[in-house]
């Protein structure tokens, strides 16, 4: 079956976050889910599921865990086993669950910045401290790199740190993370006795020749102190209807986070179950459309903005299908966030959000919509700052 990417689908009615947060004349490519229907076979499922009638309690589903260890296998070349999946219903969820059973009040939670807003209040939102190696950002040219800065992240690390939130494919720097620097960090992990979460919610929106490595592929030294977190909602479009997994190789940590998603009541709901082993199982032939969409609106990002911003600079985006882009040179009054919600009327996201102050020039775009509507909102951002520079 072939999809089509191109047409542009009326969300306001449906109260989608992204398209009622901000006035109605500004376009908004900012939250992360995709202005795409997701595939015919997930909505398939869904219908015959919803046509059941009945939608009582629902904890697991083995033939879930059952599509997750194959894909493991095939995708990313590893062996989990099943009893090692544990179903949450987001990954944020997931993320403050975890910290709330590891360390004690006050020890140190590592990330690394510019990162996704909420790995920056899990921290403060589970009575720990927050612990900021940020990474270094290149510019060459317009295009920024952005790496791990070794001696940034030794230097970070007290004695009072317990866990390191690593968010691979990275959001917002759209790094796909290799295999020696998975590898270096793994060593790093181990040498100060961390417990590594690895957030790994974008893993299947890589460009070739990027290629995802899943945590528990990286060393097996790495297990007992590992725990990945995946979720089909970003690849396959499904953020509001939560369903993700966490991978908890060590028996004695599953226990515990077994024993505090019970007490919160935490779980995904039914028709989470349903859409997520479709995606899984049948939704390839989208998921590859999909890629091929996505890749060819950030080459249009790309060559656009260096036709009509040439002094901006971003992100060649290896994974995910959010850009990150540098507007300092341009010194718009306000930050570049405010200036393009207020002056183009385009909704990015605020990159200050992402890590402070120092990132208040950068914005982040969610290049997951029509080619149509990516080309009006870079146009409105051009055209306003060329009318700002002529006026
Ligand atoms: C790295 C990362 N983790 C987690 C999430 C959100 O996950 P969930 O909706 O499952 O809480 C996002 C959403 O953009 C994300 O980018």
């Amino acid at each position: 079956m072939i999809y089509n990417f191109d047409t542009s689908i009326e969300r306001r009615s449906t109260n989608s976050a992204k398209w009622t947060f901000m006035p109605p004349d500004v376009l908004p490519l900012w939250v992360a889910d995709m202005d795409f229907p997701t595939a015919e076979p997930i909505l398939r499922a869904l219908h015959e599921r919803v046509d059941h009638g009945i939608f009582g309690y629902q904890f697991d589903s083995p033939s879930l865990r059952e599509v997750i260890v194959e894909r493991f296998a095939n995708r990313y070349h590893t062996t989990i086993e099943s009893q090692e999946i544990v179903f949450v219903p987001g990954l944020v969820t997931a993320l403050n669950l975890v910290s709330r059973i590891t360390g004690e009040t006050g020890s140190g939670v590592l990330v690394q910045s510019p990162v996704y807003p909420p790995f920056l209040n899990v921290p403060k939102n589970t009575e720990r401290t927050s612990v900021t190696a940020p990474l270094t950002l290149t510019r060459t040219g317009s295009t920024i790199y952005a790496e791990i800065d070794w001696d940034v992240l030794e230097a970070s690390v007290t004695p009072e740190t317990r866990m390191f939130i690593l968010c691979n494919p990275h959001n917002p720097v759209g790094r796909v993370f290799t295999r020696p620097e998975l590898e270096r960090l793994a060593e790093f992990v181990i040498r100060h006795d961390l417990l590594l979460v690895s957030d790994e919610i974008h893993a299947d929106i890589t460009f070739a020749p990027h290629e995802h490595i899943t945590a528990p592929a990286i060393t097996p030294e790495l297990r007992s102190r590992l725990i990945t977190l995946g979720a089909p909602s970003k690849a396959f479009n499904l953020a509001g209807i939560p369903c993700g997994f966490a991978i908890i190789h060590n028996e004695s940590l599953r226990r515990r986070f077994n024993n505090e998603s019970f007490a919160l009541g935490v779980f995904p709901s039914n028709i989470g179950f349903t859409a997520s082993e479709a995606a899984y199982r049948e939704g390839g032939e989208w998921l590859d459309q999909a890629l091929a969409y996505l890749r060819s609106n950030r080459d249009f990002i790309e060559a656009y903005l260096t036709e009509r911003l040439p002094d901006a600079a971003f992100t060649h985006v290896e994974g995910t299908y959010l850009g990150w882009i540098d507007l300092s040179a341009y010194q718009l009054p306000g930050g570049a966030f405010k200036f393009c919600i207020e002056e183009a009327k385009v909704g990015l996201n605020d990159g200050a959000t992402f890590g402070g102050a120092a990132y208040k020039d950068y914005v982040r775009i969610n290049f997951g919509c029509p080619r149509s509507t990516l080309q009006t909102a870079l146009e409105r951002v051009v055209d306003a700052i060329a009318n700002r520079e002529t006026a």
